[in-house]
């Protein structure tokens, strides 16, 4: 974790954009994955990890608006603890680590609130996502569990997302980290992929790197022939001569901030002239997107100019006619690009999403749209100093899809349809850097990534 001046201050900045009351942070339990004692992988909340720096289960902390002050709620270990786990720090260790005022056992934490209750004090706090977390906020706080999330504090989100979405510089370093370690994760993967070789082995030897880096996946690894499928996590197939390989996996450090990054590349040495070309488009749309992610730029925009660059593309390619801008604002492109650009990135790969994804990407001024493919945008907002973000744009050929459309008739002036049949097992392509918006302009984060066709096929050639 930082030092304690840095959750401190944090802390002091949320609570200076609250009126009154107690703000209620909950840290993650451990989860079970087949019997009780056998758990997932521990993975702190991003908000407990963001305000407290505190990396174990079952702690939970009072803000108290009024008095400035923190109380940390958990418990000591006893010796059982010892004996299982080891030498392990006890509650007021963690408390000065953290710069918090004072501790007390989390047993009286529904006390606590109960007593702020009866003051008539405000109770704030976050939408749960965690099935534990949702049961203790109903018994505490007697709120019916499918009302828990209107409850939660619109102030409290507010201000989290105002704070967390410009990042410090000892963030921007563990991001770093982080993309460093997912380039060794693609850079292996495309050095070892050979024909023959199940994706699983591929998928494997690549989460192996994260976890060897003392860190985990920052999200299920995307690895697929069937790059088509945007989230694909069957690692069951065999690769062949001729198919691509798309590649989505990000690696997250060991104080868990996560790298998110996309590769594709041939399962042969190089790309067919088909795959070549596709392949250009979508890089000159990720590069010309990252160029103009500005401070005060709206990712909107650069989404739809991404959009205008892929619809062009496939354009001068026989795959889509008529008027470009109109195509785009009438959302015809979504048929081979039918996700958003990209997201903010931090603690969590889609940054803050448990908060509400509106209220990370967009603005009481600027709503999410409705249109298909832009539906997906994540981000629309301005971009401001500090943000970081991914840019990912992606051409996927969806059989299902085109033919769904085809049948239906759609955009038939903006896409032409007989041309596809040349395209239905091709797949997909999606290239993803992650960006730091600074005022000096945007900064891909970390050491380079073969992108270029000729820097991925001399990796694959190697
Ligand atoms: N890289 C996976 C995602 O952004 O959803």
């Amino acid at each position: 974790m930082f030092g304690p001046t840095i959750y401190k201050e944090r802390r002091k900045a949320l609570l200076s954009r609250l009126d009154q009351g107690i703000v209620l942070l909950l840290g993650n339990e451990e989860s079970p994955k087949n019997y009780h004692d056998n758990t997932y992988r521990f993975r702190q909340d991003s908000n407990f990890l963001y305000f407290l720096g505190l990396d174990q289960p079952h702690l939970a902390a009072i803000l108290d608006i009024d008095a400035g002050s923190t109380t940390l709620y958990g418990n000591d270990p006893d010796i059982n603890h010892v004996i299982w786990m080891g030498d392990l720090p006890s509650l007021a260790e963690l408390a000065t680590s953290t710069g918090a005022q004072s501790s007390a056992t989390f047993s009286k934490l529904p006390k606590a609130l109960e007593e702020a209750q009866k003051n008539g004090r405000k109770i704030h706090f976050l939408p749960p996502y965690r099935g534990e977390n949702k049961i203790r906020l109903h018994q505490w706080l007697e709120i019916p569990l499918n009302d828990l999330g209107t409850a939660a504090s619109v102030p409290l989100v507010q201000g989290v997302v105002d704070l967390a979405s410009a990042k410090s510089e000892e963030e921007i370093a563990e991001m770093e980290k982080a993309v460093n370690i997912s380039r060794l994760m693609h850079h292996a993967a495309m050095q070892q992929a050979r024909p023959g070789m199940k994706e699983a082995e591929l998928a494997g030897l690549i989460e192996g790197i994260a976890l060897s880096h003392e860190g985990d996946v920052a999200y299920p690894v995307i690895l697929s022939v069937n790059g088509q499928i945007l989230h694909n996590h069957y690692h069951g197939n065999t690769l062949q001569e001729g198919q691509l390989v798309l590649v989505d996996a990000g690696a997250e450090t060991a104080q868990h901030y996560a790298g998110d990054i996309t590769r594709t590349f041939p399962v042969s040495t190089q790309f067919t002239a088909q795959q070549k070309e596709i392949y250009e488009i979508v890089l000159k749309a990720e590069q010309d997107s990252i160029a103009s992610s500005t401070v005060g730029t709206r990712y909107l925009d650069v989404h739809l100019s991404a959009a205008q660059i892929i619809a062009t593309g496939l354009s001068e390619l026989g795959i889509m006619k008529g008027d470009v801008e109109e195509a785009v604002a009438a959302g015809a492109h979504a048929l081979f690009f039918p996700h958003g650009l990209g997201h903010m990135i931090g603690l969590d790969v889609h940054d803050m999403e448990d908060l509400g994804e509106d209220y990370v990407g967009y603005t009481t001024e600027l709503k999410r749209s409705a249109q298909f493919g832009l539906r997906s945008l994540r981000l629309g907002r301005a971009l401001e100093a500090g943000f970081v973000i991914t840019v990912e744009p992606g051409i996927y050929f969806i059989p299902q899809l085109i033919d769904l459309w085809r049948s239906e008739g759609k955009f038939l002036d903006f896409i032409n349809y007989d041309a596809l049949d040349a395209y239905r097992t091709f797949g997909g392509i999606r290239i993803e850097d992650n960006v730091w918006i600074t005022p000096n302009g945007p900064e891909i984060l970390g050491e380079p990534i073969a992108k270029t066709v000729a820097e991925v096929e001399s990796l694959r050639k190697g």
